[in-house]
């Protein structure tokens, strides 16, 4: 792939046949990713914690995909039995699964450690570390059992979070890029592949919990990375094998003068166009 997080890899069929799950469905990245999986053919499973929003999400992907599922967790919660369950479900309702995305993330604001609430910054590392390892080590027979399967975390800038109040969110983020390394040499031999997407800034709510009073458009919307998400999950993104990537965007758009005179802007990615709300009943868990 070159170095753009977008090159159509949405439309290509990049994810034809395949099965995979994406934490944090309902964040701005975590719904980006799944739209662009299941136009790459992907089967989804959207795993969230907000199942009104979970299911528009599905709805909306079962008519432009394959029939996607959702799965309603929170991570801050859910027990290794809870993930044995889930990954038992995704065996029995779909039969493969061939990648994960770790979009979901815990974040409260900037703080200082000293006056950061103990149980916050053992949260965050919980619901940024700890949930990822216990996921991803339920679902690992399964992956194993797939011809090329994709784990997939999703790190924050280190120079950026590396910082004075980023907190157990901060902390959280080099101990995943710890979890990558770790196990994508454990599998270095197997058909297991483990990477990380390191986008840049993107105007999500995560960030507004940061940089409240910031401009709309200061930076890209999520859906600027989504492409990338599909092609670590392809079958393409071997080349990214055991590590780190942060595919440039283009951003602002640049703004190109139709032949009408009327000015057009293009990104690096193309907007994904929302298909209407399937009127169909949404399928519960898997
Ligand atoms: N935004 C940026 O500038 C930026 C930059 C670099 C990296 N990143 C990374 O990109 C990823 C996506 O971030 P985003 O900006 O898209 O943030 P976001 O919109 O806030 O999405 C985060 C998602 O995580 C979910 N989540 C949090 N705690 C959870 C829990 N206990 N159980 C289940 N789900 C939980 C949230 O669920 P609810 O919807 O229910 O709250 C939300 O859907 C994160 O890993 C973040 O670290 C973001």
């Amino acid at each position: 792939m070159s170095d753009a997080a977008s090159n159509g890899g949405a439309a290509n069929g990049a994810l034809a046949g395949r099965v995979v799950l994406v934490s944090g469905a309902n964040g701005a990245l975590g719904e980006a990713a799944s739209r662009a999986c299941a136009m790459a053919g992907a089967t989804v499973v959207l795993l969230g914690r907000r199942v009104p929003r979970l299911q528009r999400l599905h709805d909306e992907l079962a008519a432009i995909g394959p029939q996607p599922a959702i799965y309603p967790l929170d991570l801050l919660g859910a027990t290794p039995d809870d993930y044995a369950q889930m990954a038992a479900r995704i065996e029995d309702g779909m039969g493969r699964l061939d990648g994960i995305l770790h979009a979901a993330a815990e974040f409260q604001g900037l703080t200082p450690l000293q006056n950061t609430d103990p149980l916050e910054f053992v949260n965050a590392l919980h619901v940024n570390v700890g949930a990822p390892f216990l996921l991803t080590r339920a679902c690992l027979p399964l992956l194993r059992r797939a011809p090329d399967a994709a784990v997939v975390f999703v790190l924050d800038d280190p120079h950026r979070v590396g910082r004075a109040y980023w907190g157990g969110y901060g902390v959280s983020k080099f101990a995943l890029l710890g979890l990558l390394e770790v196990l994508a040499d454990e599998l270095e031999q197997s058909s297991v592949r483990v990477s990380a997407l390191q986008p840049g800034q993107m105007q999500t709510g995560l960030r507004a919990k940061a940089f409240m009073s910031e401009r709309p458009g200061t930076w890209p919307p999520a859906s600027a990375y989504a492409d990338a998400c599909v092609h670590l999950l392809s079958a393409a993104g071997r080349e990214h094998r055991g590590q780190v990537w942060s595919p440039p965007v283009a951003w602002p758009p640049i703004q190109i003068a139709a032949d009408d005179g009327i000015a057009a802007s293009s990104t690096a990615t193309t907007p994904l166009p929302l298909p209407m709300a399937a009127t169909s009943a949404p399928e519960r868990a898997p």
